[in-house]
């Protein structure tokens, strides 16, 4: 379990006017993640998804708050949370004129794994992360989406329970995106907890339990994937739905109206032939939604279809954060 208290970070810069001047990249944060979550952490870039993370992993110390990973306060004993922590930094370098196996056991090395176990270990994690059949390759000539997973392997050498992966999707092309998304289940599955940032929604959309939505330092939203959706839907606009029936009837039309949440509704032109369709403007939740389509049914209205534009996580995010989308 991650815990972040009132996790706040300030930086100093430089004086305006001779006046001493901070940002505030992290403020009063609070959260929690449970182990065998993945846990995304979404925001346009200066939202502090960088500054939380590397509070997270010991490498920042909080200008205020708590960071305790597995129950250990990291600010206090930082290299005893590392233990359970591996990092990938969101701009990582790694040593070209290495061979990647050569990489890795010059790493399990570094963090003084004992020596008769580490050639075991690094043909491990090149399994982990399918880069068996690089393991004698250069790094340079390694693909980005390669490079980037050998960086995972590094972060999990020590095998620690939690990942935490600053935006390492950002600059792939969209198979390695894949083979990424892949492998970060994969390692979920295996029983890894993993906190990953990135602007690109989609991509956390897809793979995320939980999420925590950032900008300028607060966290906007956080919590199950599914609950930030519909807690936002709630208090959505109104969005448009449709519903395709066998056949059209005044009393559909009547009874449709007459629903709470429900405006504007009207028969649309036929797009189907044989097939009618109502529209209408629906606000309320998915849930609320589902329960109009039941008391339809149940009323036996010959109900083929229902189609709604429900709003993406990136119509969340964007209204949430009344900015632009990334
Ligand atoms: N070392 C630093 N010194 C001063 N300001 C910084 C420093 N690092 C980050 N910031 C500022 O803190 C804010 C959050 O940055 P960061 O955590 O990198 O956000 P993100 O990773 O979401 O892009 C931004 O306004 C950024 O300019
Ligand atoms: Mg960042």
């Amino acid at each position: 379990m991650v815990r972040l208290e009132n996790l706040t970070k300030e930086y100093d810069l430089p004086p305006v006017k001779g006046r001493p001047a901070q940002v505030v990249a992290a403020d009063r944060v609070n959260l929690q993640i449970a182990d065998g979550e993945i846990y995304g952490f979404v925001g346009p870039n200066g939202a502090g998804k960088t500054t939380t993370l590397k509070m997270i992993c010991g490498l920042l110390v909080p200008t205020s708050g708590i960071v305790e990973v597995q129950g250990i306060d990291v600010e206090h004993r930082p290299e005893d949370a590392l233990q359970f922590i591996g990092y990938l930094a969101d701009f990582f370098s790694l040593y070209d004129d290495m061979k990647v196996w050569e990489y890795l056991d010059y790493f399990a090395r570094a963090y003084k794994m004992p020596a008769h176990q580490i050639p075991a270990r690094v043909t491990e994690v090149i399994a982990w992360v399918g880069l068996e059949s690089k393991r004698d390759a250069f790094i340079q000539g390694l693909s980005r989406g390669m490079k980037q997973r050998l960086g995972i392997a590094r972060a999990v050498l020590h095998n620690p329970p939690v990942l935490v992966l600053d935006e390492p999707a950002s600059g792939l092309d969209p198979k390695a995106r894949v083979e990424l998304k892949d492998l970060l289940k994969n390692l979920n599955r295996d029983g890894k907890t993993i906190l990953i940032s990135s602007h690109v929604l989609s991509d956390l959309e897809e793979i995320c339990t939980s999420v925590a939505i950032m900008e300028k330092g607060h966290l906007l939203r956080s919590g199950k994937l599914a609950a930030v959706m519909e807690q936002s839907t709630e208090t959505a606009a109104k969005r448009r739905i449709r519903i395709r029936v066998a056949e059209v009837s005044d009393q559909l039309m009547e009874w449709l109206s007459a629903r709470d949440g429900v405006t504007e509704a009207h028969p649309s032109a036929k797009i189907i032939p044989g097939s009618s369709s109502v529209d209408f403007l629906f606000s309320g939740s998915d849930s609320a939604l589902a329960a109009l389509v039941k008391e339809l049914v149940v009323a036996g209205a010959p109900v083929c279809a229902v189609e709604g534009s429900a709003e993406s996580f990136e119509q969340i995010y964007a209204r949430l954060s009344g900015g632009e989308v990334m």
